[in-house]
C-alpha cells in the first residue's frame, strides 16, 4: 500500500459565533491559507491493527490502543474504522502536521479530524463521502467542545462558504462579490469548550435577555447572506453588520480588551468593520477591508500586539450544492 495524504483547511466564522449553538443562523467560510494534514505510511513489520499516531507539535508519538477513550486523534481513527466495519487494519502509522494556530478560533481541531478521516478511509481503500467525513468531525467535535453546533466540521468538510443552522442541512450559497479579510491573533488562547459553557451558564441565569441577543445576531447574520449573494459594493456594508455582530458578542461578554483593541486599531487604520471570530475571550479577530489600506492596517495590528495576521479573501462564485 502506498503512502496517502490529505489535510483540511482552516475556517473563519463570518457571523453568528454562539448565536447558532441556539438555533440561530451563521455564515463561515474555509481559510486556506492554513491546513492540517494527516500522512499515513504502511507499517512494513508490523501486526493487523496496529496503529501509530505521532503529532510532533504536541509531543505525541502512541500506539491507538495506548490512547484513552476521549483522545480526539484516536477518536477519529477508531470512529473510521467503526464506520468502515474493520477490526483489524493493516498496519499503519499516521503522522499529523498543522499550521494552524491552535485555540485561536480557526478551526484547528475540526481540520485535524476531517485531514484523520479523510486520510484514514482512503488508506483502507474506501474514502468517504464529505457528509459522512463530517458527521464523523462532529463527534470528534464534542469531545472538545462539548456542545458543538456543528458549523466547525462542516465547513472545514467542504471548503467552501456555508449558512449553517444547527440541526438543519447545511447550505452553500452563491457569494455575488469577492471581499477582503484581514485576520488577527491576539495570541491568547480561546478556549472554545469554557466560553461556549459560560455563555451557556449566563443563559441559563437569564433567557429572555440571551435569546434576544441571540436572535438579532441571527438577523445579522441573515442579512450578511443576502448580501453577500445578491448585493454589489458590499464590503462597506458587510464591515457594518461585523460592527453590530461585535457589539452583541460584547453583551455576551465572549470579547475581551485584547480582541477589543485589535478590532479598534483595524478600524482606525481603515478597515470597514471588524469582529472577533471563534469562541472570543482569546484567538482571532476578522476585518473587512480594502487593498489600498491593507499594508497599514496590518501595521496598526502588529502595533497593538497582534502576534500573526493573514490576509485572506472570500471568493465570489457560484459554489455549487453540499453533496
Ligand atoms: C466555534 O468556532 C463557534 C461557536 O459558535 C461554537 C460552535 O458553534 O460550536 C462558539
Amino acid at each position: 500500500m502506498p503512502a496517502i495524504s490529505a489535510s483540511a483547511p482552516g475556517k473563519v466564522i463570518l457571523f453568528g459565533e454562539h448565536a447558532v449553538v441556539y438555533g440561530q443562523p451563521a455564515i463561515a467560510d474555509a481559510l486556506l491559507e492554513v491546513e492540517a494534514k494527516a500522512i499515513i505510511n504502511p507499517l512494513i513489520q508490523g501486526t493487523p491493527g496496529e496503529i501509530r499516531i505521532q503529532a510532533p507539535s504536541i509531543k505525541l508519538d502512541a500506539d491507538l490502543s495506548q490512547l484513552p477513550i476521549d483522545d480526539p486523534l484516536a477518536t477519529a481513527v477508531r470512529n473510521v474504522l467503526v464506520e468502515l466495519g474493520i477490526k483489524a487494519p493493516p498496519p499503519f502509522k499516521l503522522r499529523v502536521t498543522s499550521t494552524i494556530p491552535v485555540a485561536a478560533g480557526l478551526g484547528s481541531g475540526a481540520a485535524v479530524s476531517v485531514a484523520i478521516i479523510r486520510a484514514v478511509s482512503a488508506f483502507l481503500g474506501q474514502p468517504l463521502k464529505d457528509a459522512r467525513v463530517s458527521a464523523i468531525a462532529f463527534e470528534v467535535e464534542k469531545l472538545h467542545h462539548g456542545t458543538p453546533s456543528g458549523i466547525d466540521n462542516t465547513v472545514i468538510t467542504y471548503r467552501k462558504p456555508v449558512y449553517f443552522i444547527k440541526g438543519k442541512p447545511p447550505e452553500s450559497f452563491p457569494v455575488n462579490e469577492s471581499f477582503r479579510l484581514l485576520i488577527a491573533d491576539t495570541g491568547i488562547l480561546s478556549q472554545t469548550r469554557a466560553v461556549v459553557g459560560e455563555v451557556r451558564a449566563g443563559w441559563e441565569q437569564n433567557k429572555n435577555r440571551y435569546e434576544k441577543i441571540f436572535k438579532s445576531i441571527g438577523e445579522i447574520a441573515e442579512k450578511a447572506r443576502e448580501l453577500m449573494t445578491s448585493g454589489t459594493g458590499i464590503a462597506s456594508y458587510l464591515g457594518t453588520l461585523m460592527d453590530q455582530n461585535q457589539y452583541l458578542l460584547q453583551d455576551l461578554k465572549v470579547s475581551s480588551s485584547e480582541l477589543d483593541r485589535l478590532i479598534a486599531s483595524a478600524k482606525e487604520a481603515g478597515a470597514l468593520g471588524a469582529k472577533l471570530s471563534g469562541a472570543g475571550r482569546g484567538g482571532n479577530i476578522i476585518a473587512v477591508i480594502e487593498e489600498p489600506r491593507r499594508s497599514d492596517i496590518e501595521d496598526a495590528l502588529y502595533a497593538a500586539g497582534a502576534t500573526g495576521v493573514i490576509a485572506t479573501k472570500v471568493f465570489g462564485g457560484s459554489w455549487g450544492p453540499l453533496e
